[in-house]
């Protein structure tokens, strides 16, 4: 038995701001963006667009590809630190009704930019308990509506998107996710924290209600490049593999500059990390689904071959798989 990734799906929304366009709202320069984190671009949700409906989108897509219909689901989980609503409902509610799943359960995870590999973890033990055959895991965010465009040392930094998988048990030992392994130091959760705003007596949802991000930059940088070498050395450490096995590592796209110490550190070549920030800047726990769809698009990923994702993030968490395609 295998807990497989079927298939893959992304949406993107159409609207595109690139650093030029950046550069004439807040004091930045292309120049400075692209050096410091490798970003040329980031895709807006267009007014009126919930991170459901991004989420549904990519849901939809991954499930056509699959040949799985809505109603076959067991269950859905999202992945998201910007939820429709916060607290309650869950956005995987919202979800389910709007791809139509009825009746399936659906629930949401926050573990930051880490949301994704959370997500994946649980669905896929939840699959090998025999608690169902297809799940949907998916990884949607609407940051930019979080993000303060006054602020240039994060405003540059995020985008929005959603990727989803459709996740399958299987009878063919030895594909599918391998080995997993999560974490979390709570010591630094200050370090990176989306700060709620005070409401108005009426609960009027008006700009200066809206949260905003807090980031220690040096503090983050630091914890995700160490999280990206720590992950791949306990990995090797813990089972049978060596690096040289991995076609890919997909790592959450938070920066390239972070990726490309990390690859340093552990002494494998930056072009075996799958990279696509310079077209979505962080797109959070949406980050990794969305690599793996535009590699799954590319080609790039090939049945039997193995590959690891890895992801950091708020809390300050930090997760890996391994998979076999
Ligand atoms: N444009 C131009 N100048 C800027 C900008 C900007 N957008 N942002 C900051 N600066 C300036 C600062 O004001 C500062 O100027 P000063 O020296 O005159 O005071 C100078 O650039 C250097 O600022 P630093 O904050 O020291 O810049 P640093 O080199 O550390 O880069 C960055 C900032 C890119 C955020 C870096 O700290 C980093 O990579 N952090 C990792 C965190 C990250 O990527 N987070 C993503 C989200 S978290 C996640 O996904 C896990």
């Amino acid at each position: 038995m295998s807990v497989v990734i079927r298939s893959t799906g992304a949406h993107i929304p159409e609207r595109r701001i690139a650093n030029e366009e950046l550069a004439s709202m807040v004091d930045t320069t292309d120049e400075w963006i692209r050096s410091h984190t490798g970003i040329g671009a980031r895709h807006i949700a267009a007014d009126g667009m919930q991170t459901s409906d991004l989420a549904a989108d990519a849901a939809l897509s991954a499930l056509k590809k699959a040949g799985v219909e809505a109603k076959e689901l067991d269950f859905i989980v999202v992945a998201t630190a910007t939820p429709d609503y916060l607290g309650f409902p869950s956005t995987a509610c919202i979800v389910q009704e709007k791809i139509g799943a009825f009746g399936c359960a659906a629930f949401d995870v926050t573990a930051g930019c880490t949301g994704f590999i959370y997500a994946l973890d649980i669905a896929a033990s939840m699959l090998e308990a025999k608690k169902g055959r297809h799940a949907l895991v998916i990884g949607a965010e609407t940051l930019t509506r979080v993000t303060d465009w006054t602020d240039r040392s994060t405003c540059v930094l995020f985008g929005d998107g959603a990727g989803a998988v459709v996740l399958s048990r299987i009878d063919e030992p030895g594909r599918g996710v391998l080995k997993t392994m999560l974490g979390a130091e709570g010591s630094g959760h200050k370090d990176l924290v989306l700060v709620q705003a005070p409401r108005t007596k009426t609960f009027e949802r008006s700009e200066a209600t809206v949260p905003k991000i807090y980031m220690d930059g040096k503090n983050v940088y630091n914890f995700a490049v160490k999280s990206i070498t720590v992950l791949m050395q306990r990995i090797m450490h813990e089972s049978a593999y060596h690096l040289g096995d991995f076609a890919w590592i997909v790592p959450h796209q938070a920066n390239a500059r972070i990726v490309q110490a990390a690859a340093k550190r552990v002494g494998i070549p930056e072009e075996r990390f799958f990279m696509n920030i310079e077209e979505y800047a962080n797109t959070s726990a949406a980050s990794i689904p969305i690599a793996l769809d535009e590699m799954s698009q590319k080609g790039l990923l090939k049945r039997g071959e193995l590959i690891m994702l890895i992801g950091f993030g708020a809390g300050l968490t930090y997760g890996a798989a391994v998979l076999r395609w």
